[in-house]
C-alpha cells in the first residue's frame, strides 16, 4: 500500500526486542520482593487484557496487589467496568483511574493504607511504630506508572532511562504519604504470542511509532471502530462503510492528503494513528468484552 508496508508486520520479533533483559528485570523484581508490601499493577483502561504482564501472578506471587486501571478518561467506561468486575471477581483490589484527576490517585493512597491495615497492627501488637510501606509499581510501557509515581511523590520526572535493554538501578522513592515507591526496574511486556495484543498496545502508542507498520495499525483502528464504535467512525471521519480503500479516500480527502487524484496512504495512516494515541479518539476500550 505505502512505502510503510515494507516495514515488518507488528511480528514478535518487532516489540520483543530483548529477551535477556525482560528475564533480568523479572529477575531483579523477584529478589527485590521480599522486601516489598504491596504491587501496583497498572495497566491501561483502553486494554484492560492486552496490556496486563502475561505471567504477572507468578512473578508478584501472593503479594498484596491494587490493579490500577488509568486513563479512565479515555475508555469506554461500560465495558472497562466489565473487565474491572472480572478482575475483582478474581479477588484483585481494583481501581479505575483518570492519573490527571487528583481526587483519583488519593484513592490509591487511601486503598494503600486500607490494605496494609495488617501489617501496621501487627507491629503495633510488637511495640513497633508504624513502617513506610513499601510499593512496587509495575506494568508494560505508556501505562502510566511514570504520571503515577510523579503524582505521588510530588515531583515532576522520575523516568529514568525507560527504554529496552536498559535496566534501571533499583531506586527507592520516598513520598509524604507514608509510601515509598519502587519503578519497574526494566521492561516487561504482555502476551506477545497473541496478534490482537501486539496490535493493540500498538494503537494506544505503547510501542515506538518508528518500528510500526502503521498502514496495519490503522486497517486495526478503523476496522475496530467500525465493528464497535460505529458512531466514533461517522463523527470523526464520515465513514460509515468497511471497505478500506474507501476509507482511506474518504480520509484522505477529508484532511487534504490528495493531489493529483493520488492518495497519500502514509498520511492517512498516521493521522489515524495521532488521532487514537494524541487522544482525539476517546471512549475506546480495545479489549472486547465477550
Ligand atoms: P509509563 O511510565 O508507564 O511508560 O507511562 P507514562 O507515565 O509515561 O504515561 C504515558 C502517557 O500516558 C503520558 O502521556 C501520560 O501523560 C499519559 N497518561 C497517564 N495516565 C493517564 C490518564 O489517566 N489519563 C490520560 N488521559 N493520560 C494518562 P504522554 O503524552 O506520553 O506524555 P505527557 O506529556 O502527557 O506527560
Amino acid at each position: 500500500m505505502s512505502n510503510n508496508s515494507e516495514k515488518q508486520g507488528l511480528h514478535k520479533s518487532v516489540i520483543n526486542w530483548y529477551p535477556g533483559h525482560m528475564a533480568k528485570t523479572k529477575r531483579l523484581i523477584s529478589d527485590e520482593l521480599k522486601n516489598i508490601d504491596i504491587v501496583y499493577e497498572v495497566i491501561d483502561a483502553r486494554i484492560p487484557y492486552s496490556s496486563k504482564i502475561k505471567d504477572i501472578d507468578n512473578l508478584i506471587k501472593n503479594k498484596q496487589r491494587i490493579l490500577i486501571m488509568t486513563k479512565k478518561d479515555l475508555c469506554d467506561i461500560n465495558i472497562t467496568n466489565k473487565w474491572a468486575k472480572f478482575y475483582e471477581d478474581k479477588g484483585y483490589n481494583v481501581l479505575v483511574v483518570d492519573l490527571k484527576d487528583n481526587n483519583d490517585y488519593k484513592k490509591i493512597i487511601d486503598l494503600t493504607h486500607e490494605i496494609t491495615k495488617n501489617i501496621q497492627e501487627k507491629r503495633k501488637g510488637k511495640g513497633l511504630k508504624e513502617k513506610e510501606i513499601r510499593a512496587l509499581v509495575i506494568g508494560i510501557p505508556n501505562v502510566g506508572k511514570s504520571t503515577l509515581i510523579n503524582k505521588i511523590t510530588g515531583k515532576k520526572s522520575t523516568n529514568v532511562e525507560n527504554r529496552p535493554g536498559v535496566t534501571k538501578n533499583l531506586n527507592y522513592l520516598k513520598t509524604n504519604e507514608g509510601i515509598t515507591l519502587l519503578d519497574t526496574p526494566g521492561i516487561l511486556w504482555p502476551k506477545l504470542d497473541e496478534e490482537k495484543v501486539a496490535l493493540n498496545i500498538a494503537s494506544t502508542g505503547g510501542i515506538r511509532k518508528e518500528v510500526l507498520n502503521l498502514d496495519e495499525i490503522c486497517l486495526h483502528i478503523l476496522n475496530f471502530l467500525y465493528e464497535n464504535y460505529p458512531n466514533i467512525l461517522k463523527e470523526k471521519y464520515g465513514i460509515n462503510d468497511n471497505d478500506p480503500i474507501l476509507m482511506y479516500e474518504i480520509i484522505a480527502k477529508k484532511i487534504g492528503a490528495v493531489k493529483n487524484n493520488e492518495i497519500n496512504y502514509d498520511k492517512v495512516s498516521e493521522k489515524v494513528y495521532n488521532d487514537l494515541v494524541g487522544e482525539k479518539i476517546k471512549g475506546v476500550t480495545l479489549d472486547k468484552w465477550q
